[in-house]
């Protein structure tokens, strides 16, 4: 593969997001940068209320920036109106939430299959099968929500996001729900997903025993880049839960 002209899969600049509630301005975002390279996987940790959700939403263009740039594949998201942009989203990026959003009434299969464009549906197939068959979830395939796992849920939520081949990855908290044996079958499915097929994946997330799958963890607070921590391919919790306390700082910590 030629990488040579190749944008940055994702580049987010000086990003600045404020919120006025009430007669009080809110600095969600003051000045965040963050690129991700292929087959990289970034972990964003931070405080509640540190911007995370906020810096995610932003880089899936489902809020606008007051000022900065978020840049898909070499594409300003600023410079797309509506319609262009679902379209730009819909084959660029796959998100995914920690509240999985799955269709109750649909078969795993048919939530799996709710992005594909009319036009793709009949080629469709085989890459879902393909998709069942890497998150272990063929033999469920018909099952509905209600009749999975909180971790099997997730994994048919992840299937839909990866289901139009998207080169990144966004995932919001996406073990909040889950045990750690389920925690940790995600956190491995996303890792393959960056060094088997070259994804680029950005999850945000409490949780040090979580981040620690990630190459390194951009660490926020009060909206503003305050760290970057290199696992290394360290996947000791303590260790990561160390760097990420030092990183914030003790006053933060409580
Ligand atoms: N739509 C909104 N309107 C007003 N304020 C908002 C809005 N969305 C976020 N905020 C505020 O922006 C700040 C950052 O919120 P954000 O949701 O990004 O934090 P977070 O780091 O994801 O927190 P958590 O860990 O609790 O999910 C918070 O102070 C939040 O209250
Ligand atoms: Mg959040």
């Amino acid at each position: 593969m030629n990488f040579i002209d190749t944008p940055t899969p994702l580049h987010v600049e000086n990003v600045v997001k404020t919120y006025q509630q009430g007669t009080a301005k809110i600095n969600a975002l003051d000045g965040v940068s963050l690129s991700v390279e292929p087959g990289e996987f970034v972990a964003v940790m931070g405080a509640s209320g540190s911007g995370k959700s906020t810096l995610l939403h932003a880089m899936a263009g489902l809020i606008d920036v007051d000022e900065g740039r978020v840049m898909i594949a070499g594409q300003d998201l600023a410079q797309l109106a509506d319609g262009p942009l679902t379209r730009f989203r819909r084959d660029n990026l796959g998100i995914v939430f920690q509240a999985y959003n799955l269709i109750p009434s649909l078969s795993a299969e048919d939530n799996i299959r709710l992005p594909v464009p009319s036009s793709r549906k009949k080629k469709i197939d085989v890459t879902i099968d393909g998709l069942l068959q890497r998150l272990g979830m063929t033999a469920r395939r018909h099952h509905k929500p209600g009749a999975l796992s909180g971790g099997e849920q997730q994994r048919i939520a992840i299937a839909r996001a990866l289901v139009c081949d998207p080169a990144i990855l966004l995932a919001d908290e996406p073990t909040g729900s889950l045990d750690s044996v389920s925690g940790t079958q995600i956190c491995e499915l996303l890792r393959g997903l960056a060094d088997d097929q070259g994804r680029s994946i950005v999850m945000v997330t409490h949780e040090p025993h979580v981040a620690m799958w990630a190459d390194r963890i951009c660490v926020l607070k009060d909206g503003t880049n305050q760290a970057e921590i290199k696992t290394d391919g360290c996947r000791d919790p303590q260790t990561v839960a160390q760097q990420y306390q030092q990183a914030l700082g003790a006053e933060a910590v409580a």
